[in-house]
């Protein structure tokens, strides 16, 4: 594909090429998000972050991507806060802020509505989620993880196998990394969820039709023994019609020390796009894993920065350019990324 001045909407418009083009510019991007360098190539460019649903680590991180490339953030982070509230259409609030700024990420709880704001705007739009259908930046981090992860322990994506755990009905970080993986070959896919939760049959149609082994279950113990990596998801309660409804599948599917122990094989990635529901009730992924070594959720957010750093790099065309401007950190620095 070509990058330059692209909108990101969905991972389907990825093919294998440009997912290793973009995972080749986030490791240029490493010595910048770990901060022993400072670049400053989109000096004077501004980002819209416009987050009409509730985000911590996306939200932020898409901030922070584009500030440690030297631009500078303007951020909505509520609909109450926009004019969309006094009834302004997505046409003309894109058409508005595409004016103010050189690229905008958005997030809205209705699936499809980036896409209508992106056809309205001047500038590059990145779908920073919409509603249960795609969070490609997600998709994107999550595979440059598990590839790193893999290739840690001498394996590659192709051949993998992953058990996807949870709410695959509404998940839309699982469906966009369903299908991104559908790029890669021989994947084993093991679908554990409640029936109700299923991943819908869009997904796993389009994973078949790849030649992809496809196993649903509703066990977790079985689903989860010869898997190279869980990823384990929360309920998505916002997208249930009601919080009652969302309650009957909280608490159902928890990974914890012990279980992982006693069905797992040795190493196996924990992975999750997080947040993790630690509520009482929920705790899909419990604390007591946070020390062991295979947990790879921090690395995910890390991930987060550099793959973010890297699609602005790409479509506003300065992933080269980007060392021209830099020069090393001149401030106490903690050396905090991990990507591996
Ligand atoms: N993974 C993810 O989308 O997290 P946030 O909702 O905090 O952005």
């Amino acid at each position: 594909m070509n990058f330059i001045g692209s909108h990101i909407l969905s991972v389907s418009q990825f093919k294998r090429a440009d997912i290793e083009t973009v995972f080749n510019v986030a490791d240029q991007m490493i010595p910048y998000a770990n901060r022993e360098r400072v670049t400053r190539v989109l000096e004077g460019a501004i980002l819209g972050n416009m987050f009409f649903e509730p985000s911590t680590r996306t939200r932020v991180s898409f901030g922070c991507a584009w500030n440690l490339l030297g631009g500078e953030v303007r951020e909505t982070s509520e609909v109450k806060a926009s004019s969309i509230v006094k009834g302004e259409s997505f046409y003309d609030t894109a058409r508005v802020l595409s004016g103010y700024s050189d690229a905008i990420v958005m997030r809205h709880q209705v699936e499809g509505s980036v896409d209508e704001f992106a056809t309205a705007s001047r500038v590059p739009v990145i779908n920073g989620g919409d509603g249960s259908n795609e969070h490609p930046s997600q998709a994107l981090l999550d595979l440059y993880t598990i590839k790193k992860e893999m290739e840690g322990r001498g394996k590659q994506v192709d051949g993998l196998r992953i058990a996807l755990i949870g709410d695959l009905r509404y998940g839309r970080a699982v469906h966009s990394l369903c299908r991104l993986l559908c790029l890669y070959d021989d994947i084993h896919f093991s679908l554990v969820s409640p029936p109700e939760l299923k991943l819908p049959s869009i997904y796993l149609d389009e994973m078949k039709s790849h030649g992809h082994e496809c196993l649903e279950s509703a066990q977790l113990q079985s689903g989860i023994a010869h898997a190279d990596i869980l990823y384990v998801t929360r309920t998505q309660e916002e997208r249930f019609p009601s919080k009652e409804e969302a309650d009957k599948y909280k608490g159902l599917f928890r990974l914890n020390q012990t279980i992982y122990t006693e069905n797992c094989e040795p190493n196996t990635v924990i992975m999750h796009p997080l947040p993790r529901d630690s509520r009482g009730d929920a705790r899909e992924l419990d604390d007591d894993l946070n020390e062991n070594p295979n947990l790879a959720i921090f690395r995910q957010t890390d991930n987060g920065v550099v793959i973010r750093m890297a699609l602005f790099a790409l479509i506003l065309n300065v992933a080269d350019q980007v060392e021209k401007t830099a020069r090393d950190v001149n401030w106490y620095t903690a050396g905090r990324f991990s990507s591996q």
